[in-house]
Parts: structure tokens; C-alpha cells; sequence
């Protein structure tokens, strides 16, 4: 039964040809279009339902990366959608103002569906929430970053010989778009900063030194924003960043090579250790004034005290506390209405970072301020173990599970994944 009032979203997963700088032939996937999705966006407390069609001639599904919903609901890879079929999950949307987003996710082949271009923005809206720079293409912007490799006009996903995280690539795309620049006509803008490629970590800032407030991180807004000069995203995390560019200037905002925290090895094959131009900010001479950011943003959910402590080592790039993923076994039951503690441990020696779907958690004992709002995703390096603090608050379905794994595409792929149910 859905609710009276739901808002019901259209989307269809696509095949065409796109223009990414490499002629008009270039053969890539799409919600809706031929590269890239729409951004859907939804209000808190708002009944919505997906309507997703498969246009393309295989498998697929789509994921709400980030969203709290039923496992159900959760377009994982027990929620297959078949070619020419249509798959409508319905929820009410239940969490704070964030900007999340969408990708297939079938066990096996998520890197291959992701790097084609299945991908787009979910944001939530929060009314109740503080006023920032909201005007949506102009003062509050979208920013999907992705590399890609290119042979001829052909996409290219081919990885190097010494890298067991899939493909690295020697372009970047922003919204799909290659050499991007936006127009700044406000004071202040304000980006959506999304890490949609397979495998690379992006270390952002930019070339004139020029700083900017973080304000929000995967699920949501922080305590307070956070000044800073360069941030980290790992594949799947998202930051919220605003920027006042001074009029009449046109910083670069670049990536450096990441601090990973791994070997000479992992860090050249694993994240990428390149530095390379994301997006360019053309501010105009006259700059129209916008909302300033408040000192105070949003107020961090109470989790409660954990009651379960549970171990997860990344084993290697194909298996969590020695076991790869199996569709057939639950590997953690959950209680409904409990807090735990998620104890993670990279001990493979790689890059990996680590997810949990269904819930927004804190990262427990770190003084690090990008880490300091709702995360979904977090960067474990190597040797490191981090403590992330869940709650559960509803919806048990003890047949159907959600799934925690590394966001590097490959690795997930390859196994290092794992299924919990609450119940
Ligand atoms: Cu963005 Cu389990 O995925
Ligand atoms: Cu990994």
C-alpha cells in the first residue's frame, strides 16, 4: 500500500552514445539518458516511490546509497531488475538533508555498470533545516567526479597489470562533462562534492590555496562548519563543501595525490597518486550577494550506547574476516532498536574503505573534522582500525539483507562484501 501524496519517480536505465570529449560514439549507460541520471530529490518525512525500468539488455539494479530504508527497498544485489522489466520500491524518506546518490549494484559486476555511467544525485531536503546557498545550478551545485580511460572513443576499464582495484584513468569528468568550469555569479557557492569513480581517492583543494568550509559529509550536515584547505573523498563519499570565491578570479579546484596511508605499491595502483584538474570556478566581476553560512548547522543524532561490538577485518581485497561474499549466507544478525559498534580493520595492507548500508554512522575516537557528521562510507588505511558507531532503529526483515563491503569497485566485486539482516 502507498500512501496518498507519494512522489513517484520515473526512472529508466538506458544504452546510447555520448560525447565525453572523445567523438560522439562513445558507447556508455544512463538513467533516463544516455550518461549519468537525473538528481531525484525528496523532502524528509516525504512517501516516495521509484519506478525502475531496465532499458538495457541485461541485469541490473539500482541502489539508494545512503538512504535508510527497507533491505527490501534497497536495490542491492538480491533486488535484481531483468531486462524490459520494472521495479518499484516505495519508502518514506526518514533522515536529515543530504546529499546521496544512486548506482547499480549486482554482485559481480557493480564496477562494470558504474564505470558505463549508471549514477546520479539523491538529494534530501530538510525544511526544518538552517538556510544555505540553495539555488540548485547556481549558488548549490552537483559535482560528480569520475576518472575514466579512453581507448580511441571506447571506454576503457582495463586495470593496470599491478593494480587489484580496477581501472584508474587519466581524465576526469565532472557531471559527465570533460575540462568543466562553472560560471559563479553568487559570493558564496556551494558544491556537492560526490566520488563516483571505481577505484581513485581524491584529495581536493585548490590550486590558488584558496579555503573553504566543509558543512556537510555523506548523510547529512555537521555540528558546525569546518574550515579547511583540502579534503580526502574515497569512491562512495560525498562532502559538502562552500566556497567564496573572490570576484573576478578563477581558482582551480585540483586533486593532489591522497594520503592513503599505504606503501609506495598501494598507493600508485590502489587510490591513484596523481594530481589532476577537477573543476575550474569563473567568478564573475560583480558577485550577487547569497545566504552566508550559520555558525551552528544541525544538531548530531543521539545513537545511544552500543550493546553488540562486532569485528570486521578486511581480510584481503576479496574477503571480510577471511570469508569473500556469499549471496546464500547472513554473516551478521542485528537486532532491531540496538546501537552497536562496528570495529574495522584493515589488515590486508591495501586501500579500502568500508560501507554500511541502511544507516548513517560516527566514527568513534577521531579528532579528524571531516569526519565529524554522518558517515556511510569511511577510508580505513592500512594497519588502521576505526570504530563506527550504528544505530538500528526499524525495519526488520530477518529473509531479506543489507550489505556492508569496500566501496573500490573491484573489491566489492571480488568478494569483499558481506550481508547483514536486522530482525
Ligand atoms: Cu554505494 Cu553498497 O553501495
Ligand atoms: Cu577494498
Amino acid at each position: 500500500v502507498v500512501p496518498d501524496g507519494t512522489r513517484v519517480f520515473d526512472l529508466e536505465l538506458r544504452s546510447g552514445t555520448t560525447d565525453l570529449g572523445h567523438g560522439p560514439g562513445t558507447e556508455t549507460w544512463g538513467v533516463n539518458g544516455s550518461y549519468l541520471g537525473p538528481t531525484v530529490r525528496a523532502e524528509r518525512g516525504e512517501p516516495v516511490r521509484m519506478k525502475v525500468r531496465n532499458g538495457l539488455d541485461e541485469a541490473s539494479t539500482l541502489h539508494w546509497h545512503g538512504m535508510h530504508l527497507p533491505a527490501a527497498m534497497d536495490g542491492g544485489p538480491h533486488q535484481m531488475v531483468d531486462p524490459g522489466t520494472t521495479w518499484s520500491p516505495h519508502w518514506t524518506v526518514d533522515q536529515p538533508a543530504a546529499t546521496l546518490w544512486y548506482h547499480p549494484h549486482l554482485h559481480g559486476a557493480t564496477a562494470e555498470h558504474v564505470y558505463r555511467g549508471v549514477a546520479g544525485m539523491f538529494l534530501v531536503d530538510d525544511p526544518a533545516g538552517p538556510v544555505l546557498p540553495d539555488r540548485y545550478g547556481i549558488d548549490d551545485v552537483p559535482v560528480i567526479v569520475q576518472d575514466k580511460k579512453f581507448d580511441g572513443d571506447r571506454l576503457d576499464d582495463g586495470a593496470a597489470m599491478f593494480s587489484d582495484t580496477g581501472v584508474l584513468g587519466d581524465e576526469v569528468l565532472v557531471n559527465g562533462t570533460p575540462g568543466p568550469y562553472l560560471d559563479v555569479t553568487t559570493e558564496r557557492v556551494r558544491l556537492r562534492l560526490l566520488n563516483a569513480s571505481n577505484a581513485r581517492v581524491y584529495r581536493f583543494g585548490f590550486d590558488t590555496g584558496l579555503g573553504f568550509a566543509l558543512i556537510g559529509t555523506d548523510g547529512g550536515l555537521l555540528p558546525k562548519p569546518v574550515g579547511m584547505s583540502s579534503l580526502q573523498l574515497s569512491p562512495g563519499e560525498r562532502a559538502e563543501i562552500v566556497v567564496a570565491v573572490p570576484a573576478g578570479t578563477s581558482p582551480v579546484l585540483r586533486s593532489s595525490p591522497p594520503d592513503l596511508g599505504a606503501d609506495f605499491w598501494g598507493t600508485r595502483f590502489g587510490g591513484g597518486a596523481d594530481t589532476m584538474d577537477i573543476l575550474q570556478l569563473r567568478a564573475a566581476d560583480r558577485l550577487d550577494s547569497n545566504a552566508v553560512v550559520p555558525s551552528s548547522l544541525a544538531a548530531q543524532p543521539d545513537l545511544g550506547s552500543p550493546s553488540v561490538t562486532r569485528r570486521f577485518d578486511l581480510t584481503s581485497s576479496t574477503q571480510i574476516n577471511g570469508k569473500p561474499m556469499d549471496m546464500g549466507r547472513i554473516d551478521e544478525v542485528v537486532t532491531v532498536g540496538t546501537t552497536e559498534v562496528w570495529e574495522v580493520r584493515n589488515v590486508s595492507g591495501g586501500v579500502h574503505n568500508f560501507h554500511v548500508h541502511d544507516v548513517q554512522f560516527q566514527v568513534l575516537g577521531t579528532d579528524d573534522p571531516a569526519l565529524t557528521g554522518p558517515k556511510d562510507t569511511v577510508y580505513v588505511p592500512p594497519g588502521r582500525t576505526l570504530r563506527l558507531l550504528m544505530r538500528f532503529t526499524d525495519f526488520s526483515d530477518p529473509s531479506t539483507p543489507y550489505m556492508f563491503h569496500c566501496h573500490l569497485l573491484r573489491h566489492e566485486d571480488n568478494g569483499l562484501m558481506g550481508q547483514f539482516v536486522v530482525v
